[in-house]
């Protein structure tokens, strides 16, 4: 009697608290993100990207290329593996709820002034601090770590390094070598 009742009482509980297991557990698994990426997906910069605020559709896709191994990277491609594809399209929604927060980075004078020069044809896409994309699958580059843009534009510009946007490959190939540094860093130290 006793037995049957607490058993009934456990799956009345079940039931009535399974949204509330869902968000839980969505948040252990972006704890572990969090590591990297910083609380709230807002990095302490280097070779850490911020991913707090950029849109669902965009984590989502990277994340999926990494996965199913149509696009290379240092580390997330292999990290990525252990999770379904229902997991990657939580936590793509999970971090894309979060504001997007520029990390504090700052350029010197020289280096703004040459920056908006280079990145006069990258506004069309990024707008003219790098926060403005012109569709979802466009990252927000405005107080993006400059580190990790840095090795990003390294890695659109090496034609042995597996990425998939041709426009931004292309985009990425045209800069002159020593430019690549003063756009990572214009857009970087933008905090709109
Ligand atoms: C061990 C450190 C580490 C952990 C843990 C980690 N990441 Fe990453 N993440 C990176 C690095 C480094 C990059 C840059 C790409 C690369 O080199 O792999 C990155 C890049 C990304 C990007 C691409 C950002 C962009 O703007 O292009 C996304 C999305 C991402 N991670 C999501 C996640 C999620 C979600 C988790 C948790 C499930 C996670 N990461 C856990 C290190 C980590
Ligand atoms: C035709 C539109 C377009 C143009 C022009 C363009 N970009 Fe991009 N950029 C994108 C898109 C879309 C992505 C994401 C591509 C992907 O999924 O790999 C991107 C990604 C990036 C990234 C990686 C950010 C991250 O979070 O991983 C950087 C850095 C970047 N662009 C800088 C630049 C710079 C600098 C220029 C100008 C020299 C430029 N882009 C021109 C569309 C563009």
């Amino acid at each position: 009697m006793r037995r049957k009742s607490t058993l009934a009482m456990m799956v009345c509980l079940g039931l009535s608290t399974l949204p509330a297991l869902a968000a839980d557990s969505i948040d252990a698994l972006a704890r572990t993100c969090n590591n990297c990426h910083g609380v709230n997906g807002v990095s302490a910069g280097g070779a850490m990207p911020s991913i707090g605020g950029q849109s669902a559709a965009y984590l989502k896709q990277v994340m999926m290329q990494w996965k199913t191994g149509e696009r290379a990277a240092a580390t997330m491609n292999r990290l990525i593996k252990g999770y379904s594809d229902d997991q990657i399209a939580e936590l793509a929604t999970y971090f894309a709820a979060k504001p997007w927060t520029p990390i504090p980075q700052k350029a010197s004078a020289e280096v703004m002034a040459k920056g908006k020069e280079v990145t006069d044809k990258c506004s069309s896409c990024h707008g003219d601090t790098g926060g403005q994309p012109d569709d979802e699958l466009t990252p927000r580059l405005n107080g993006q770590s400059a580190m990790f843009m840095h090795l990003e534009l390294d890695k659109y510009r090496d034609a042995g390094f597996k990425m998939t946007h041709k426009k931004m490959i292309k985009s990425a190939t045209k800069m002159e070598e020593a430019d690549v540094g003063i756009a990572a860093q214009y857009f970087g130290s933008q905090s709109k």
